[in-house]
């Protein structure tokens, strides 16, 4: 006989595979509704790729800018063609939306907001808190969550799933919770959200086989773990191994410095070592939403737990530290030609953190800007890709790189090496060069007095100066 336990029992399990099952049908027929939460440099590829698969994709963003821009079929990330979201949109795949009531038929909703740090350096969840409101409001039975936000270990267990379980949901049986990180590379020219691997990691094991098949259906590879810890550490691990590791070559650059010593041929001699070693590059400081922010939000959590990340510190403290050592170059450079930084014209080449990108979020270029206006310089910038930027109530415009823009600077300061210059053009209009990436390095000799990140004991002067 068949008791009441029992049959509960058999409702409850039927009720779960129905909702699984159900769900994992429109994610194999590619029509379920996916909503993304977060319309930036991850949400809106990912919203991409999920309509060109076929899906239908609800985009929700706070910003009204944001939405207008989409839903006009205009792009604010350099990686997604207008022409692509204007295809979707036309099509009715995609729609972006203020609106969160909009998420309301979604069988999917994947979170990438923004998530900061502090003034304090702590980990600011204010966006993470406000879309899982967001998301929970519009929750029903047979949806999947994914948090995609880069995060501390343990946020998807301690700030969604409780949230679900408030709002009356089981989570693995009625709801479907997990976390898979972002890698996105903005401006990478080869990887792209859909031939990076993915990892991805539920709250239960029902939990990662809908999201690992919500996934497969879009991404190549997709590689489920064992947990949404696991998964959040992943994340926290690749971007703390870059963290280290710049570090330790920045570190590097200030020994040769010291030695006399090219850190660019030393780097270069042994890159060529077919195995165990990985080629980093030093530079001006680390930028970007990432690898300056993500490892504190893992020193933070071990902080909780009474333990010191010293790695992640160290590293963190060199890293900040280069703008000042830039700087201090440039003041010796101009000592040496018997010029002070005070009342000196500095033209900075370079304003993004990184190469062929405009993405200007935490970039090196604005501290040292800082720094030489600090000490009396007249700072002045170009970039290709940045036309103009607003700093602490100042409003900066890209200025032309002609013949006399370089050659009337006291000195040029290269601090990102976007592939558009003309380094060689540059090397020979202008009078004193601080180069920081080794942009120059292949350039013929010419006039400039070129001083390189590490080799003030030998200081490569080419030409005449
Ligand atoms: N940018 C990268 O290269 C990258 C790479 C990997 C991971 N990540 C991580 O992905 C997450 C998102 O980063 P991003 O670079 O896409 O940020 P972003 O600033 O480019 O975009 C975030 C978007 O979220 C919107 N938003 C903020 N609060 C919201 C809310 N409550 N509801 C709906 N929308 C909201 C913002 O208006 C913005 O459009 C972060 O955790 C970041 O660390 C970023």
């Amino acid at each position: 006989m068949v008791g009441r336990r029992d049959s509960h029992i058999s409702f409850f399990r039927d009720a779960f595979l129905m909702h699984k099952t159900q769900l994992l049908a429109r994610i194999h027929a590619h029509d379920a509704v996916v909503a993304i939460v977060g319309l930036g440099y991850v949400g809106l590829p990912l919203a991409m790729e999920f309509a060109d698969a076929g899906f239908t994709v609800v985009g929700f963003d706070v910003s009204e800018r944001v939405v207008s821009l989409l839903n006009a079929g205009g792009s604010h990330i350099q990686d997604i063609p207008a022409a692509m979201v204007a295809k979707h949109v036309a099509s009715g795949r995609f729609v972006a939306t203020t609106d969160a009531t909009r998420m309301r038929d979604a069988d999917a909703i994947s979170i990438a907001v923004p998530t900061p740090l502090g003034k304090t350096r702590d980990p600011d969840m204010t966006y993470v808190h406000a879309a899982t409101q967001a998301v929970v409001a519009q929750a029903h039975p047979g949806l999947l969550i994914v948090l995609e936000s880069t995060t501390y270990p343990g946020t998807t267990r301690e700030v969604l799933l409780p949230a679900l379980e408030s709002a009356g949901f089981t989570v693995g049986t009625d709801v479907f919770l997990a976390f898979s990180p972002e890698r996105v590379d903005p401006g990478n020219p080869i990887y792209h959200t859909k031939n990076t691997p993915k990892v991805v990691g539920g709250v239960t094991p029902a939990c990662t086989e809908v999201a690992t098949a919500l996934y497969g259906a879009v991404i190549d590879t997709v590689v489920p773990v064992s947990s949404t810890e696991t998964a959040e550490l992943v994340k926290l691990l690749e971007n703390t191994f870059r963290s280290v590791n710049i570090g330790l070559v920045n570190e590097i650059a200030i020994v040769c410095d010291k030695l006399g010593v090219d850190v660019w041929e030393v780097i270069d001699a042994a890159a060529t070592k077919p195995f165990g070693y990985m080629k980093f590059t030093p530079g001006p400081g680390i930028g970007g939403h990432c690898i300056p922010l993500d490892p504190h939000y893992l020193a933070w959590k071990m902080r909780t737990l009474n333990y010191k990340t010293r790695f992640i510190d160290l590293a963190s403290e060199i890293n900040s530290g280069m703008p000042d050592y830039v700087v201090e170059k440039v003041s010796r450079a101009l000592n040496d030609v018997r010029k002070a930084v005070h009342g000196s014209r500095v033209l900075i080449l370079g304003v993004a953190y990184k190469r062929d990108i405009h993405d200007m979020r935490e970039s090196p270029a604005l501290d040292i800007m800082r720094l030489l206006e600090q000490r009396g310089a007249t700072v002045t910038f170009h970039d290709p890709h940045v036309a103009t930027f607003r700093e602490d109530g100042h409003e900066y415009h890209s200025v032309g790189l002609t013949p006399d823009a370089l050659r009337t600077a006291d000195a040029v300061v290269i601090v990102t090496d976007h592939t558009a210059f003309d380094w060689q053009f540059i090397v020979d209009h202008a009078e004193l060069i601080i180069d920081t990436r080794n942009a120059t390095g292949r350039t013929a000799r010419s006039r400039a007095r070129v001083v390189s990140l590490a080799d003030s004991m030998a200081q490569r002067t080419r030409g005449t100066a």
